[in-house]
């Protein structure tokens, strides 16, 4: 049967999974795997501030550039995954914040320089970028970050600019969870996204993570939320989604999860604007899922095996 990289293709969509690179060199089986179904490939951690600079000014790409060696051997395409976050900062800088040894003028240019080192690290060979990770509340407030308390929300605006200055055709999103359907916080970002845009500060996607579980149901509106960013004439994408439940696994909540996966798909299939849509891990051996939230699991498209389970066939069925 054809891997969903060779369906993908025909959709004119690429079809990505988050990689965890202690798999991609210690499991065959993930290594081929990785390969065989997917056009598109993200690190699930090593392109994260503590992993590319643990120690002040000691920069470490050494993971980061055998996933994009991988890549570029596989004929995937590498999203880049993330420049600005709360979370994964490395000691030195959150230390250093809390201590007072680093102001906020020496924060703003720590922050040009890590944006703009990476980003020309990695420059042509990043087709998305996401520049700014979780930056909302769920009620559209911005988040009470290191970032914004230290430097205002014109953080924001300073990322893309720096970022696009250093790989001008990388094309650069926004990226968050919870914001699938229509709500307060997915509002925020199509609100910060035509406010930016109008001021000509280049942010050209939206990135919706879609980090589902099935006991609290799909979410409504998804067409509709992709159609406003489309209308903004931004892309749109997919970034890192799984769909978790409460364990143990039964048939009938695989069989609920495959509609789940597969309405991301359709929703993102749909839509002119949709030009990615990837998982976050693709075999329950590697999620994190249940290291994060007790009880549950199970979240990925293959179980601990590489077995398929049923979310597979869907996206197989709708691509
Ligand atoms: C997660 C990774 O999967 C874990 O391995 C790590 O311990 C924590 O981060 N939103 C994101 C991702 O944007 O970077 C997160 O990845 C999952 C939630």
């Amino acid at each position: 049967p054809a891997p969903l990289r060779a369906l993908a293709d025909r959709a004119d969509v690429r079809i990505g999974t988050a990689v965890n690179m202690t798999a991609l060199a210690d499991d065959t089986t993930y290594r081929r795997t990785t390969a065989r179904e997917f056009s598109s490939v993200t690190a699930e951690n090593v392109m994260k501030w503590e992993s590319v600079e643990p120690q002040r000014g000691t920069y470490d790409w050494s993971k980061a550039d055998a996933l994009v060696r991988f890549a570029r051997d596989h004929g995937q395409a590498v999203r880049g995954h993330t420049l600005l976050w709360h979370s994964q900062l490395p000691g030195w800088l959150t230390t250093g914040v809390a201590d007072g040894s680093i102001d906020a003028a020496e924060l703003r240019g720590i922050l040009h320089d890590h944006i703009t080192t990476e980003v020309k690290h990695f420059k042509g060979k990043i087709y998305q970028w996401d520049v700014v990770n979780e930056v909302f509340n769920d009620d559209g407030t911005l988040r009470n970050s290191i970032w914004l308390q230290q430097l205002g929300p014109s953080y924001i605006a300073d990322a893309f600019r720096w970022a696009h200055a250093a790989d001008p055709k990388a094309k650069l999103f926004l990226n968050d969870y919870n914001v699938e359907g229509i709500n307060a916080k997915s509002t925020a970002y199509y609100e910060l996204a035509g406010r930016l845009r109008a001021e000509g500060v280049p942010v050209q996607g939206f990135g919706i993570q879609g980090h589902l579980g099935i006991q609290y149901g799909f979410p409504g509106d998804v067409s509709d939320n992709l159609a406003r960013f489309a209308g903004l004439g931004m892309q749109t994408a997919f970034t890192e989604v799984d769909v978790r439940m409460v364990l143990p696994v039964d048939a009938e909540k695989l069989a609920t999860q495959a509609t789940y996966f597969r309405g991301l798909l359709d929703a993102c299939l749909g839509s002119r604007s949709c030009t990615s849509f990837t998982v976050w891990g693709y075999t329950d051996k590697y999620s994190w899922v249940p290291g994060v939230f007790t009880g549950q699991g199970a979240a990925t498209l293959m179980d601990e095996d590489f077995v398929t389970k049923p979310a597979y066939g869907a996206l197989r069925e709708g691509l």
